[in-house]
């Protein structure tokens, strides 16, 4: 097989239509980088591809697929192989919400989210990971959540549980690649404004929060990207969601699920 090609570093970008994975797209093209973008929404995408091929003269190319579909993350990959694209940076950001009670939503829900939102970050991670250690050089970025140290809620069930999940995944990985040219980063943003509540029909309940709970997509891309270039393991952004991480690992956990159970119920739907 021939070498890969070189000339062009590639960061691939799941969930890349919307949201925070825009984001990403945008803020790498700026820096230079060449582009693999996936979601579902092929139009989307392909629009995008267009404005940042033609914006900042890099080249991009759109893989539109469902991560729920357990043989997509191989198809990526070897979609890559056969086009000879040097995957340096992973940005594993594709997801979504199932808000209400458990066994409000049926099983194929949660098994869709479990396989977009944990398996398939696996099945990626796993794929690209062995070739950056080999070419002793990548970037891997988990976009998990401040819910994954926040306390446990009820309703969206095993939202918070995938993405504490992520970030011990992340951690240990981030370990593993240590002196290996490889950087892991776990990203956890909280409440963001991107298609996220939309989508999950949640905006209403969310809209109610206040302003300064709220950040930009494009802050916190600009600083998940610091993080991973600086390789620091895990990156909280901004400073209430610090604060906020941080009570949720000092106090003990029955405590802290006592002052917040109320608090947080109003945001998160039954
Ligand atoms: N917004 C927040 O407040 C917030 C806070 C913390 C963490 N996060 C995390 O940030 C990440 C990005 O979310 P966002 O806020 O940017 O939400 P968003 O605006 O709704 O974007 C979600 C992206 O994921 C893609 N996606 C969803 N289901 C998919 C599937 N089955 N297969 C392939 N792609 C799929 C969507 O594309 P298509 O619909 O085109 O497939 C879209 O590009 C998520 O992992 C989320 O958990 C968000």
């Amino acid at each position: 097989m021939p070498a890969l090609n070189d000339t062009k570093r590639y960061a691939l970008i799941t969930g890349a239509s919307a949201g925070i994975g825009k984001e990403f797209a945008l803020q790498l093209a700026q820096q230079g980088w060449s582009l693999i973008l996936t979601a579902r929404r092929q139009d989307t995408l392909e629009t995008l591809r267009s404005e940042l091929s033609k914006a900042h003269q890099v080249d991009v190319h759109v893989i539109a697929g469902d991560l729920g579909d357990p043989n997509e993350p191989q198809r990526i990959y070897d979609y890559c192989q056969q086009q000879q694209l040097n995957v340096a940076m992973l940005i594993n950001n594709a997801g979504f919400g199932v808000p209400g009670d458990f066994d409000a939503s049926d099983w194929n829900t949660h098994s869709n989210m479990l396989q977009v939102m944990l398996t398939a970050v696996v099945h990626l991670s796993h794929l690209f990971y062995a070739d950056m250690k080999a070419a002793e050089y990548g970037r891997i970025i988990q976009v998990a959540s401040l819910a994954g140290f926040a306390p446990p809620t009820a309703g969206h069930t095993l939202y918070a549980a995938t993405k504490s999940f992520l970030i011990k995944f992340s951690q240990s990985l981030h370990m593993e690649a240590e002196e290996s040219g490889v950087h892991v980063t776990a990203l956890c943003p909280g409440f963001t404004y991107t298609e996220f509540h939309d989508v999950n029909g949640t905006r209403d309940m969310v809209s109610k929060l206040p302003k300064g709970m709220w950040m930009s997509a494009e802050e916190v891309v600009r600083q998940g990207l610091e993080a991973v270039e600086k390789n620091k393991e895990v990156k909280i952004n901004g400073r209430k969601n610090n604060v906020i991480a941080f009570l949720s690992q000092a106090i003990p956990d029955r405590w802290m699920r006592f002052l917040m159970r109320k608090k947080i119920q109003q945001f998160r739907k039954r």
